[in-house]
């Protein structure tokens, strides 16, 4: 299985445009520093790949990479669709930025089609420009491709609803409005869960986790205090959907006990992670766990 990795960063990126916080200010003045929003490329075939996540950067993303470019015709393109963990803006943007497309696939579950296609009006806005091919995600294991190559599923993370969808009525209980992907070669069997928004440890994630060989996880703030001591929210990082990476209720105890190689991605501007002489990367280190880096390729 071959992965690209497009991007790293949580909503807004590293810098983000109206932030001079110290973590933006690092990335401005040291480039190697800046991250896109996170996303990742899956090759589910030769020259037929799906982006994981539609992110703000999606052009720019494409563009870096590659095996993503358009040819050897004039309009051929080897990105066939995009896969969707949830409908936050940060992982959605994009979709209408692939409308030059005659068409492409959107995997996604019931909920995340609902919010795209009602709230956002997304079929609507872009049936004019091109097609959206939408697959369902979440009743279990199916087929990326006719091929068969690449296995996906979904396993379901979180009941949370983008600020867009939030009703005055409260939440439903629909764990499939965030979830996490599993990819699985047929051939090799090998696999990897990709979890950018991680708000619960599940047993069905812990059973997911525990048979990959690889494992890309929500590393969007260090501590549960980050986004309160940082001065972003009035929230903790598990109030935002979003369990911190180190603590009591950290994500690095669980994934230092996994035989998978563990990389956080989706770093909040906030994370000292984003500065590479932070001391938590030594720490990290000792656990066994990296922090995934844009451009990254992980072949499993
Ligand atoms: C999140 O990861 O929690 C969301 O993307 C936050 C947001 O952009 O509102
Ligand atoms: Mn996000
Ligand atoms: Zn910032």
């Amino acid at each position: 299985m071959l992965l690209q990795v497009l991007g790293t960063a949580a909503g807004g990126g590293l810098p983000q445009w109206n932030c001079a916080c110290p973590g933006c200010a690092g990335a401005r003045a040291h480039p190697h520093r800046r991250r896109r929003h996170a996303s990742l490329a899956l090759r589910a075939d030769e020259d037929r790949w799906y982006l994981v996540n539609a992110t703000p950067d999606i052009g720019d993303q494409i563009e870096d990479s590659p095996a993503l470019r358009p040819g050897p015709g004039p309009r051929d393109t080897p990105v066939a669709g995009v896969i969707l963990t949830d409908a936050e803006l940060d992982h959605t943007l994009g979709i209408a930025r692939l409308r030059e497309a005659d068409g492409f696939d959107v995997l996604a579950t019931r909920p995340v089609r609902r919010a795209l296609t009602g709230l956002m009006r997304l079929d609507d806005i872009l049936t004019p420009y091109t097609r959206l091919d939408w697959r369902e995600l979440g009743d279990g294991p199916v087929p990326l491709t006719k091929s068969g190559g690449i296995e996906i599923d979904a396993v379901p993370v979180s009941p949370k609803r983008p600020r867009y969808a939030v009703t005055p009525d409260g939440a439903d209980d629909d764990h499939t409005w965030v979830v996490a992907l599993r990819l699985r070669e047929s051939a090799t069997g090998r696999s990897l869960v990709y979890a950018p928004a991680l708000a619960r440890w599940s047993d069905t994630f812990q059973d997911a986790v525990e048979a990959a060989d690889c494992v890309i996880v929500d590393g969007t703030f260090w501590d549960d205090d980050e986004p309160v001591r940082t001065g972003i929210s009035a929230r903790t990082a598990t109030g935002m959907g979003h369990l911190p990476i180190a603590g009591p209720g950290g994500t690095a105890r669980r994934l230092s006990g996994l035989r998978a190689r563990c990389l956080y991605t989706h770093l909040n501007n906030t994370n000292p992670l984003g500065d590479p002489d932070a001391p938590q990367h030594a720490l990290l280190g000792e656990w066994g766990l990296e922090v995934a880096a844009d451009r990254m390729v992980i072949e499993l």
